[in-house]
């Protein structure tokens, strides 16, 4: 079955970004002149999935006003002769997309299945809010390499990149049965191992393309500390053998750790066709002094 739609879970408090989370939902923080989170709603443009659903928290209706029409602004942007910045407007209100509140912020699993109503138990991606994967034009990106490995096996598939020494207690790990053609069969997985656990260099990222029938599983799942995991259901894949894993071209950005933040406003400006060069002189600049 196609993947047609995809969840965004944006619904999380964000403390590790205080104070600007306290009122500002993580994935709206800005990377260059746009929110996190458009920039994933573009990725999945391009990889041919236009149905979005996202998971949002109770005060985060700044999300919804971001992809919502503006008329006013767009009257006075048009009045203006401001063609480029009302066609910049208008794309921002191009996508096709549909809100579900997370009341309490009870975990990623929680929030998947507030998503539930929009997806039943059809198969979906899901695309962290606060992780942004930048592939080149022409490059296959995180998401289609995804769905490529999705529509050829039927199973779900997850996306990893290699991490080294400490980095490896910082994500899921992944155990690989055997390698075929860059896809990787998955056979166990474990979260946030030491570097003594971990079963490889593989972390789990924040890019999954999910088979039907998750949505069930999720609800079935018995919870632990009053709340349920996704782990535990791509365990469960990973035992039967109906999880995949691959590796990426391109290069990911964890906007919601301050240095990956950092990191990803500085990139996107240089590659910017405004402002690259001066910022690129400003950094040649600003080095010589450090
Ligand atoms: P994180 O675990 O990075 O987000 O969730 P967090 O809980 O907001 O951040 P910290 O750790 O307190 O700083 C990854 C993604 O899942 C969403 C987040 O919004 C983020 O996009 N999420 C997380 C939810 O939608 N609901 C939740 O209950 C938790």
């Amino acid at each position: 079955m196609k993947v047609k739609k995809a969840i965004i879970p944006a619904a999380g408090l964000g403390t590790r970004f205080l104070p600007i989370t306290k009122a500002v939902p993580k994935p709206m923080l800005p990377v260059f002149d746009k929110p996190t989170i458009q920039y994933i709603a573009e990725e999945l443009r391009r990889a041919g999935i236009e149905e979005l659903i996202i998971v949002v928290g109770p005060d985060s209706e700044v999300i919804m006003r971001h992809f919502g029409a503006a008329p006013e602004l767009e009257k006075r942007l048009l009045s203006d002769g401001k063609q480029k910045l009302y066609e910049i407007e208008q794309a921002t209100c191009s996508f096709n997309v549909k809100f579900a509140i997370q009341k309490e912020a009870n975990g990623l699993a929680g929030a998947i299945l507030c998503a539930e109503e929009y997806i039943g138990d059809e198969p979906f991606a899901l695309l962290l809010g606060d992780e942004l994967i930048y592939a080149a034009d022409g490059e296959q990106s995180c998401m289609e390499r995804l769905l490529e490995i999705y529509e050829k096996t039927g199973k779900s598939v997850i996306a990893t990149m290699e991490v080294f020494g400490d980095d490896v207690s910082k994500y899921g790990n992944i155990g690989v049965k055997s390698e075929e053609n860059g896809v990787m069969q998955v056979d166990a997985i474990v979260e946030k191992p030491t570097i003594a656990e971990a079963l490889s260099n593989y972390a789990i990222i924040g890019r999954y393309v999910l088979a039907g029938g998750i949505m069930s599983r999720l609800k079935a799942l018995k919870p632990r500390n009053n709340e349920i995991y996704l782990t535990d259901v791509l365990d469960e894949l990973a035992e039967k053998g109906e999880l995949s894993a691959s590796t990426f071209n391109g290069v990911r950005y964890d906007v919601g750790d301050k240095l990956g933040f950092v990191k990803a406003n500085i990139e996107y400006a240089l590659m910017s066709a405004e402002t690259g060069e001066d910022v690129k002189n400003y950094l040649k600049e600003l080095a010589e002094k450090l």
